[in-house]
């Protein structure tokens, strides 16, 4: 049914990750009525799980010969050509300033001897430029930091509360949003600028690093809005997530690329190296290369993982400068100081997502987005390792920015004049074998039978009111699906993290760029 309970604000910010949190916070020291919203509660996005760390140049806290510029040259290298050069400059450029805020707000980063920064590497980069906290638990504490400002700030949150649907003022801006309370009650929120901070779709797929809570749902909310989208087909896979046992589903631990950076190396089941020969950085490839090769060398040695080799650290240097992982691993009664660690590629990170600027602007008046969610052209084709906690920094409080700056000139429709309909309906997926389908057809190696089949897949799902939290997580989940089988069908070559088995090389001559995602939406 339509609205029965209803709030005011200047901006809504979706979603309590990096992004949105940063957003919350810029917004109101710039006296906007905020307003933040999570489906859950607000440690529960993929922000708190990212272990690696941040990566960012900061003056005279570097190697010898890295610099702002090869951070950047690393991004569009990682980013297999189809990085936005203007929006990576941008938004890495803004690193150091963005990380100074972020310790100001009291993020405690690990330090080595004489108070300067300790530094790790990840794959594809040239230099140890990644900033860490907790050793191995860097995204908590940003988490814990950002939330904690929130809290003092008393900025308003509501928990349990799912956005549905943006609303649109009869000249068609975006100026509200109908969501369902932790009751499955319907209400409207009024606002002149909404930002999605919804972060990621590891969830499309039966196993990912992402916690339950990574549906794509601001992507879907962001396609039946009739927003742009670009570059979906492009789902990073990160090497390793740690192996529990055939058929794991859900979130499984990630063991952090920093272990590599530390000098781990990849053993398949006999104790050959995995990367030896694949690529100049070895061990230290772009995630997509990395990736791949595991994938092949399962396939070729007939398993489902390999083994992560970190028995030069030793056990105790392990636990103290990775305890998440060493936690992980203990409780499957792996010992890091002496046994090869099982990991496995799983579902990672959208690369592409709604079209913004690096001010998170849409292609639609009044709707924002940010992090995960948002596509700024940073990322290209594969993300580089730890760029994503320094997306969410900087343009979430770009974002915030760019909201003051369009509200005070005007720009924003009249929350007042928003139409408020009935609870739509859509396709509503089956969850569990959707995510079989994707990672059949659609997860490391595609191809067009493949993709075909997990489309027709997609056909059993039901028309449904958006009643319950849960069905609009699956229609999200079906919709994303949906724009990323489309969009795999459409790039018929091998970039990045999108790799066609039927199409195994580039095709610079012809797709060197995103292409428009055509989806008739109506219905869905
Ligand atoms: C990791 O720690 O390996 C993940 C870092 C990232 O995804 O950026």
């Amino acid at each position: 049914g339509a609205a029965t309970w209803e709030a005011r604000a200047d901006l809504v910010v979706v979603g309590t990750g990096v992004a949105g949190l940063t957003a919350a916070l810029t917004a109101h020291e710039l006296g906007l009525r905020v307003l933040v919203i999570t489906k859950a509660s607000a440690e529960d996005g993929n922000t708190r799980w990212a272990q690696g760390g941040v990566a960012v140049v900061l003056p005279g806290q570097h190697d010898a010969g890295d610099s702002v510029d090869r951070h950047i040259a690393d991004t569009l290298t990682a980013g297999a050509g189809l990085c936005d050069e203007a929006a990576t400059a941008g938004i890495i450029r803004d690193g150091p300033a963005a990380v100074r805020r972020l310790m100001r707000l009291g993020a405690a980063f690990d330090l080595a001897e004489g108070g300067r920064f300790a530094r790790t590497r990840e794959g594809g980069h040239s230099a140890f430029r990644v900033v860490h906290a907790g050793g191995d638990a860097t995204g908590a504490e940003v988490e814990r930091a950002l939330l904690a400002s929130v809290r003092d700030g008393r900025i308003p949150m509501l928990h349990n509360h799912i956005a549905v649907q943006a609303l649109h003022t009869p000249a068609g801006q975006v100026a509200g949003l109908q969501v369902l309370d932790g009751d499955g009650v319907p209400g409207v929120l009024r606002a002149p600028a909404i930002l999605l901070a919804t972060g990621g779709l590891g969830q499309l797929f039966q196993a990912t690093s992402n916690p339950e809570v990574a549906t794509a749902d601001g992507l879907a909310l962001a396609l039946r809005a009739g927003a742009a989208v670009a570059d979906v087909e492009f789902v990073q896979f990160h090497p390793t997530v740690l192996y529990t046992g055939a058929g794991a589903r859900g979130r499984c631990p990630l063991v952090t690329e920093a272990v590599r950076g530390e000098g781990a190396v990849l053993v398949d089941a006999f104790g050959e190296r995995v990367m030896t020969g694949v690529h100049p950085l070895g061990d230290l490839a772009p995630r997509d290369v990395v990736a791949a090769a595991i994938s092949r060398r399962m396939v070729e040695t007939g398993t489902d993982h390999v083994y992560l080799d970190a028995t030069h650290l030793g056990g105790e240097a392990f636990r103290r400068r990775f305890p998440t992982v060493h936690a992980a691993c203990e409780a499957v009664g792996v010992d890091p100081g002496t046994d090869g660690i099982p990991v496995a590629p799983a579902a990672h990170f959208a690369c592409g997502g709604v079209m913004s600027t690096v001010d998170g602007r849409t292609s639609l008046t009044g709707l924002y987005a940010a992090g995960e969610v948002a596509r700024t052209g940073l990322h290209g084709a594969n993300r580089l390792a730890s760029n994503s906690l320094l997306e969410g920094l900087v343009v979430g409080a770009r974002a915030a920015r760019a909201v003051a700056f369009d509200l005070g000139a005007g720009l924003l429709g009249d929350p007042r004049a928003v139409e408020v309909t009935d609870l739509p309906a859509a396709l509503v997926a089956d969850r569990q074998p959707l995510q079989d389908a994707m990672s059949r057809h659609a997860g490391i190696g595609r191809d067009s039978a493949g993709i075909a089949a997990a489309l027709s897949a997609l056909e059993s799902s039901v028309h449904r009111p958006l009643r319950t939290h849960r069905a609009v997580e699956d229609a999200a989940l079906a919709l994303a699906a949906r724009a990323l089988l489309t969009a795999a069908d459409a790039r018929t070559e091998s970039r990045g993290c999108h790799v066609r088995l039927d199409h195994p090389g580039r095709d610079d001559a012809r797709l060197l760029r995103s292409l428009p995602l055509r989806l008739d939406v109506s219905g869905q």
